[in-house]
């Protein structure tokens, strides 16, 4: 697959609770991402920071022949993302992508036989969205994992509720305040449903999808090692070029050495990486 190292023109900013936003751009001539892709972008007129900012293609929907609309879901922590939430439609913007190797398990076809368990931390949301959806249009059963510290991190819920359920799964939500669902970790809940089908009931999983903070992912990893379940993760290793080129993104492997996040990820076996 090629990346496409164009300018997009944004389509539409939508701020969400929490300094989240959904952005929405055209891409003309851009190849289709698959599901864990990503993009490298930057605001429009942007002269600081200088580097492009690495982001999960959330959604994508052909508008024309070779046009796409590339929704990307994120949150303003620094410059970089503030200058993308600042955008107005009409705007031309930096865009290079897709980026990267996608879920291989699950795949753009929704892949995985079996039940999968998507698990989310707040804005990684982002980067299961594609999976979600492609799991759905496969009917592929999936429950879908959704934790935060409060019920504003989660601002896709609605969602990730209706694709799960689409599919006979359901979605599972934690706030670490106990605004939105149960009270504690996403992971607990997770944990409980393995338990729950060692014990003869419902709840096995084939796969195990994830992508959040590194705790986060690093506490799915052990979980799905105790249970037997293998699994994936879409990491979020912070990245220079997007493409190779700096080194800058290195994942340690538990077989030694290390891979370039941009290149040879985003997306890694759960096994295959030093947590
Ligand atoms: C493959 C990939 C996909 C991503 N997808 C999304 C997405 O879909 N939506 C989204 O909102 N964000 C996503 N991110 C994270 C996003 O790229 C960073 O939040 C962004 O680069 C921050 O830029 P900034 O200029 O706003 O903040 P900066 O000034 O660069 O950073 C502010 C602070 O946050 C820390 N920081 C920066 N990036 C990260 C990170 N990834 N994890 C933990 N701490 C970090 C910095 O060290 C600094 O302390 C993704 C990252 C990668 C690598
Ligand atoms: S971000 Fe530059 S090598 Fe990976």
């Amino acid at each position: 697959m090629v990346a496409l190292d164009a300018r997009g023109k944004v389509l539409e900013v939508r701020l969400l609770p929490r300094r989240h936003f959904l952005l929405r751009i055209r891409v003309d001539g851009m190849e289709p991402a698959a599901p864990g892709q990503f993009v490298m972008v930057a605001g429009a007129n942007q002269a600081e920071p200088y580097l492009r900012r690495a982001f999960s293609v959330y959604d994508q929907e052909p508008v024309g022949k070779g046009v796409v609309a590339v929704s990307l879901l994120g949150k303003v922590i620094g410059p970089g993302t503030a200058a993308l939430a600042s955008c107005l439609p009409g705007q031309d913007i930096p865009f290079l992508g897709p980026l990267g190797r996608g879920f291989r398990r699950s795949g753009r076809d929704g892949g995985c036989r079996g039940r999968a368990a998507l698990v989310a931390g707040g804005i990684g949301s982002a980067g299961l969205g594609m999976l979600a959806r492609a799991l759905a249009r496969a009917e592929r059963p999936f429950d879908f994992y959704y934790g935060g510290r409060s019920a504003d991190d989660l601002v896709e819920a609605a969602e990730f509720g209706r694709l799960s359920e689409s599919t006979g799964g359901r979605l599972f939500r934690t706030t670490e305040d106990g605004t939105a669902g149960s009270r504690g970790l996403i992971t607990e809940a997770l944990a409980a449903t393995l338990e729950a089908g060692t014990r003869g009931s419902t709840g096995a999983y084939e796969t195990v999808c994830t992508c959040g903070p590194h705790g986060l992912m690093a506490a799915v990893a052990r979980i799905a090692e105790e249970y037997g379940v293998e699994g994936e993760a879409a990491m979020e290793t912070p990245m220079g070029c997007g493409y190779g080129a700096c080194l800058g993104c290195a994942v340690e492997l538990e077989r030694g050495g290390y891979a370039l996040c941009c290149r040879h990820g985003p997306v890694f076996d759960l096994s295959e990486v030093v947590w």
